[in-house]
């Protein structure tokens, strides 16, 4: 029996004889003449089944076989710079074939199909080489983030998923039944990592993050993955400087390791590899003037209307969109009105009404990719910001006494995992960076 090989490593087997395990991806055929699309999960390649090598049952049958058929296939590596499939150009000359299962009526073919048809396949549509690339660059993204963090001094601690209370908001809350009580599930670790960096000094939490967003957008999901960085002893300064060396190595790194990926997404390598500290910082008064200037300058009456925003409020996202096309790398945006943030962001020396916020929001349009503060300090001031966001006190009570027990400056940020690949790879819509997205109006299947 021939070697078993991945079709990755083809390039090392030119002239040998290889097995691959995988399944029918596409086949055309001319004569004596048929061409498999092979696919292993690893990448695609052309087997050419000749009939003169194989006889006319087995040729017959690789004829017959459908799209997504399972099979075993045995034959000679050639290279050949005009074969589809794996770069760099390889090819199999088929010399046996099993069929494990053949398939028929695949649902998913090369033609057009809608969204909803395929969000209703998600199951099968995985399989296709865009939604492959998509989740190979996810999984390096992941595995960058806990190289940079795990190289840089940061211990992995876990927080809660079960939750007695809000930390983000009380609108985007999944309740459970937990026993006789109500608890939610988690919508940050943060709070919890602010104990912990009390303990490690540098500590991340990396896990599902559940939020209820009542609105259908690009950009939210009910479900999604964030990584949550807290920092003792650093100020807002530090944690941009932070922020900046870690979304640059994971650029970097999935350039390096899945250019093919991304070339097979069509994503422009070039706005990547721009992507290096320092990022330029603006605080949301300069994001203001900047938008006013925008709507000033521009003819479109429908964009001047979307950029109305007055102090005090929130960006939505045609702001951020805006505002992140002027700049060719991620942009921080710091200073937020207290009034749109959370509770626990320290207040701006002077300024009480803005805080020590710091939102990172990605270029080419996608907008916030994280958001972080610095950490209220004061005992006091957090019992009154508690108050003020009508939060029950009774459960916050440990999380008081972290300023009560060798308190110190503090901060953190939250990236979002989905949003980050959406950006990276060069796709409108976060539902394709999830394998099984949940949204809204979706968690079939
Ligand atoms: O800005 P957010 O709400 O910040 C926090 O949760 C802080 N507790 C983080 C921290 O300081 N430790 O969320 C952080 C990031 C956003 O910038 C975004 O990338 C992502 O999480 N995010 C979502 N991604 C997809 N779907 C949603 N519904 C998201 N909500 C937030
Ligand atoms: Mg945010």
């Amino acid at each position: 029996m021939a070697q078993e090989i991945r079709i990755e490593d083809i390039g090392d087997y030119v002239g040998q004889e290889v097995t691959l395990k995988g399944w029918l991806y596409n086949s055309t055929g001319k004569g004596r003449l048929h061409f498999l699309q092979v696919r292993d999960g690893t990448g695609i390649v052309q087997a050419v089944a000749f009939k003169p090598e194989l006889g006319p049952e087995l040729f017959e049958t690789i004829k017959r076989l459908g799209q997504e058929s399972s099979l075993i296939v045995t034959g000679t590596v050639r290279q050949d710079q005009r074969a589809p499939g794996v770069p760099g150009g390889y090819e199999l000359g088929v010399s046996d074939l099993t069929v494990l299962q053949e398939a028929e009526d695949y649902p998913i073919t090369p033609k057009e199909h809608g969204v909803e048809f395929l969000m209703d396949n998600r199951h099968l549509w995985l399989r296709s080489s865009q939604q492959w690339a998509i989740m190979r660059v996810r999984a390096t993204i992941k595995r960058a983030i806990i190289d940079w963090l795990d190289d840089n001094g940061f211990l992995n601690v876990d927080t809660p998923i079960i939750t007695p209370s809000a930390a983000e908001g009380t609108s985007t809350l999944f309740e459970v039944q937990y026993f006789d009580d109500k608890a939610y599930l988690a919508q940050t670790g943060q709070l919890y990592n602010e104990a912990n960096i009390m303990a490690f000094g540098k500590v991340y939490c990396f896990g599902p993050t559940f939020r209820a967003e009542q609105s259908k957008t690009r950009r939210h999901l009910a479900e999604f993955w964030m990584v949550e960085p807290e920092i003792a002893f650093c100020d807002l300064d530090c944690l941009m400087e932070i922020e900046e060396q870690f979304v640059s190595y994971i650029v970097q790194t999935t350039l390096r390791e899945r250019r093919d990926e991304l070339a097979l997404l069509q994503r422009d390598l070039t706005a990547l590899e721009m992507v290096h500290p320092p990022f330029p910082r603006i605080s949301y008064d300069e994001a203001l003037e900047r938008l006013a200037a925008i709507r000033e300058a521009t003819d479109d009456p429908a964009l001047k209307e979307l950029l109305a925003i007055e102090w005090g409020s929130d960006f939505g996202s045609p702001h951020e969109t805006e505002l992140t096309k002027q700049f060719d790398k991620p942009v921080f945006v710091y200073g937020y009105p207290s009034a749109v943030k959370a509770f626990y962001m320290e207040p701006w020396p002077g300024r009480p009404e803005v805080c020590k916020s710091v939102d990172l929001l990605a270029p080419e349009g996608y907008g916030e990719i994280i958001g972080g503060s610095e950490r209220m300090s004061d005992p006091e001031m957090l019992v009154q910001a508690i108050e003020r966001h009508q939060l029950p006190l009774e459960h916050y009570h440990w999380y008081i006494d972290l300023r009560r027990y060798g308190s110190v400056p503090h901060s953190g940020f939250g990236l979002g995992l989905e949003r980050t690949v959406a950006w990276i790879c060069g796709i409108p819509h976060i539902r394709e960076t999830s394998p099984f997205p949940r949204t809204l109006k979706r968690m079939y299947p």
